[in-house]
């Protein structure tokens, strides 16, 4: 099930931002995509083709006429070979090249010739993007189907501040991840908990668990990837969510309950992957407790169970949770699965999955257990919500 290399031309223009077009090379290998570099001669200028030959791990093509390419025809072979260009930086120039089908150097007939998406990301002065003449070749682009990345706005190379940057390689990444993702889960609205909570017992001191999040921001990417409208309630965890999901923060299992019942009716699909405190503090005290008594005990009362109150509503939505087991994981995790009515419940041991950046899980459902060997937490998410989609 997991999603087969894609192969991508990156075109690198003439512009400080393609200081910012190494790391993404590394960024798209390390995602198992297959990149090829061309470069134009002004590209050169700012970074050496040798740079990005060691990063993407193949020949870079500048010229025209360079060979070892398709017969002395790489503008065919490259394009034909591609499932996707994308041009990052895209100078003004270049976009203006695009607009009237010039073909005037290798990187230009190359996108002339394709027969595959092309996407743009532009990186330039905020004047030159805000030229009338910028703006109308960037409208034709997109009436010519052409997918434009950003720009994004801050300092610029100039000096100057505003709207032209390029985007970082991060936030690229995640683009083409998306552009790559076949679109399963398009029109349905997903809600996915995610991290730790935060029970307070006194305003400097708290209950918590030792979640990072990861795995739960990994769906809420991969769902969103996948086309579906993310609502992503956040416990305790220091990770940005991504920008593409509705991020809602609730810390404490009480307000984490709030905001899910606040947005549950018309969701599609709920995953409870936060690891939610079974029990909180039964009061708080408003002010810090000062030591006193050779030992102090600390009442609890046991906390609502979202994700069984969720699976229990007239119209649930369908329901997937996650267990985090440190022994008899699948016999636990069935027993959970059927106690909460879940079609669906991910089990995982404590010490492969907390704070790591992979994952191992068994997907247990009424047919039985379907194992996901380990991988990054976004790739488990992906066939995750593959799964899900074919359950659906
Ligand atoms: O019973 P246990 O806490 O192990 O169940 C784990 C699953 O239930 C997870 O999906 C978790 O997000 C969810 N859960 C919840 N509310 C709670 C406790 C757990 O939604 N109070």
């Amino acid at each position: 099930m997991a999603q087969t290399s894609k192969k991508l031309v990156l075109g690198i223009t003439g512009g400080i931002a393609a200081y910012k077009s190494a790391e993404l090379v590394r960024l798209l290998v390390k995602s198992n995509i297959d990149v090829q570099v061309v470069m134009t001669e002004s590209a050169t200028k700012f970074i050496t083709p040798i740079t990005m030959q060691a990063l993407s791990g193949k020949p870079v093509f500048v010229g025209m006429w360079d060979g070892g390419v398709g017969n002395g025809m790489p503008h065919i072979e490259l394009s034909r070979d591609a499932d996707a260009i994308l041009i990052a930086p895209a100078s003004a120039e270049f976009i203006a090249k695009l607009v009237h089908g010039r073909a005037d150097d290798l990187l230009s007939t190359l996108c002339l010739a394709r027969d595959c998406p092309l996407l743009v990301a532009p990186a330039m002065n905020k004047q030159m993007w805000e030229n009338p003449a910028t703006q109308r070749n960037i409208a034709q682009l997109k009436k010519d189907g052409v997918s434009i990345l950003g720009p994004d706005t801050g300092d610029q190379a100039c000096g100057e501040v505003g709207l032209g940057r390029m985007l970082e390689a991060e936030d690229l990444l995640v683009l083409v991840n998306a552009h790559f993702t076949p679109k399963l889960l398009a029109g349905k609205r997903v809600l996915i908990t995610a991290g730790g909570t935060l029970e307070m017992i006194d305003p400097v001191r708290a209950i918590t668990n030792l979640s990072s999040g990861k795995m739960g921001y990994a769906i809420a990417q991969a769902a969103s990837d996948m086309g579906a409208e993310v609502t992503l309630v956040s416990g305790a965890t220091s990770l940005a969510a991504p920008k593409s999901v509705n991020n809602i923060r609730a810390t404490s299992s009480d307000a984490m309950y709030q905001a899910v019942m606040s947005n549950i009716a018309k969701q599609d699909i709920f995953i409870g992957v936060a690891a939610v405190a079974d029990y909180s503090p039964t009061e708080q005290s408003t002010q810090k407790i000062k030591k006193s008594t050779a030992s102090h005990s600390l009442e609890l009362t046991l906390n609502k169970d979202i994700l069984a109150e969720v699976a229990n509503l007239p119209n649930a939505p369908f329901c997937v949770g996650f267990a985090a087991e440190s022994e008899n994981l699948l016999e636990y995790a069935e027993a959970k699965r059927q106690a909460k009515k879940l079609p669906l419940i991910v089990a995982n041991l404590v010490a492969e999955a907390m704070g790591s950046d992979e994952n191992s899980v068994t997907l247990l459902d009424k047919n039985g257990s379907h194992p996901l060997p380990r991988a990054p937490k976004i790739e488990i998410a992906r066939q995750l919500l593959q799964y899900v989609a074919n359950m659906l």
